[in-house]
């Protein structure tokens, strides 16, 4: 590790990727849908800290009848939303945790949608079972080989399909995870890919974070067959004040903090 303390960038392997995910996902689910669940709704499907909605970006196209495979659904609000709009939605996390959250969500507000408990870089589902894969920051971000996700994505969907996900925007790796003037100097290469890693004091890596420059993230849709239809960058909305994380009016009006790729599968 480079910085001090058990915090910094180092190569891990993808069974350290998935044992940290599973291990931080299943610890985190409660803290992290009280402080985002509000903001999330129970069905409603936002993109990103900016705020932005599907119901406004209209990126995922006519839902009406399609299958839709959300991966990385936490407590599944989007694929309540998708139900809610006529699709046939499957929501998919690694963490029984956050399925929690999606069962208790869906039971509360009698929406139900399918929860399967797997990791994204191995779907349990036939090659062509879905007309749309989607995600709002889930999964892409935490695995070590992101471009086997993306092989995955395209197995799964049909000829003509729809992969849309959102990530945190590559250009914010160079800076620290702060909200506020600290988060505005550059302090750390873009080119560096050694993933963000907290580990504990035997080593074991407890978090693990993902970088890909955005020419990577096209290689690797290009790789899978993709073609990228469009890549959006949300701007920070006049008026919105609540902070995510490292996502703040401050940041958000001077640089991107959210990449949504939207691409074809031919
Ligand atoms: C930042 S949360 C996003 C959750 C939800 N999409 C939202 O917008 O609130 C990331 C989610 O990805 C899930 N995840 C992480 N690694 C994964 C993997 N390899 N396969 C499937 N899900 C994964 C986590 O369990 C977590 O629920």
């Amino acid at each position: 590790m480079e910085s001090s303390g058990s915090v910094g960038r180092r190569p891990v392997t993808d069974a350290e990727s998935r044992h940290a995910g599973r291990r931080w996902w299943d610890g985190d689910a409660d803290a992290y849908q009280a402080e985002h669940g509000t903001f999330l709704g129970d069905a409603d499907f936002v993109w990103c800290p900016e705020g932005l909605r599907e119901a406004d970006a209209g990126l995922l196209g006519d839902l009406s009848g399609k299958r839709i495979l959300e991966l990385g659904c936490g407590a599944a609000s989007c694929a309540r939303w998708l139900r809610g709009r006529g699709a046939h939605p499957v929501a998919l996390d690694l963490s029984a945790g956050m399925l929690r959250h999606a069962a208790a969500a869906s039971a509360r507000c009698g929406v139900p949608v399918p929860l399967v408990q797997a990791d994204a870089m191995a779907l349990p589902f036939p090659d062509g079972a879905f007309d749309i894969v989607c995600t709002a920051f889930g999964a892409i971000p935490f695995v070590a080989d992101s471009a086997a996700v993306m092989r995955e994505v395209a197995r799964v969907l049909i000829p003509g399909g729809l992969w849309v996900f959102s990530v945190t925007h590559p250009i914010r790796w160079i800076f620290l995870d702060d909200p506020g003037e600290a988060g505005l100097t550059a302090v750390h290469p873009y080119f560096d890919r050694r993933p963000y890693v907290e580990q504990d004091v035997s080593g074991v890596p407890t978090y693990v974070e993902q970088h890909r420059t955005l020419g990577d993230r096209i290689r690797e849709l290009v790789a899978a067959g993709f073609v990228l239809r469009d890549l959006v960058e949300p701007e920070w909305p006049e008026g919105h004040e609540q902070i995510w994380g490292q996502w703040s009016p401050l940041r958000g009006r001077l640089f991107p903090g959210t990449a949504i790729f939207v691409a074809d599968r031919p």
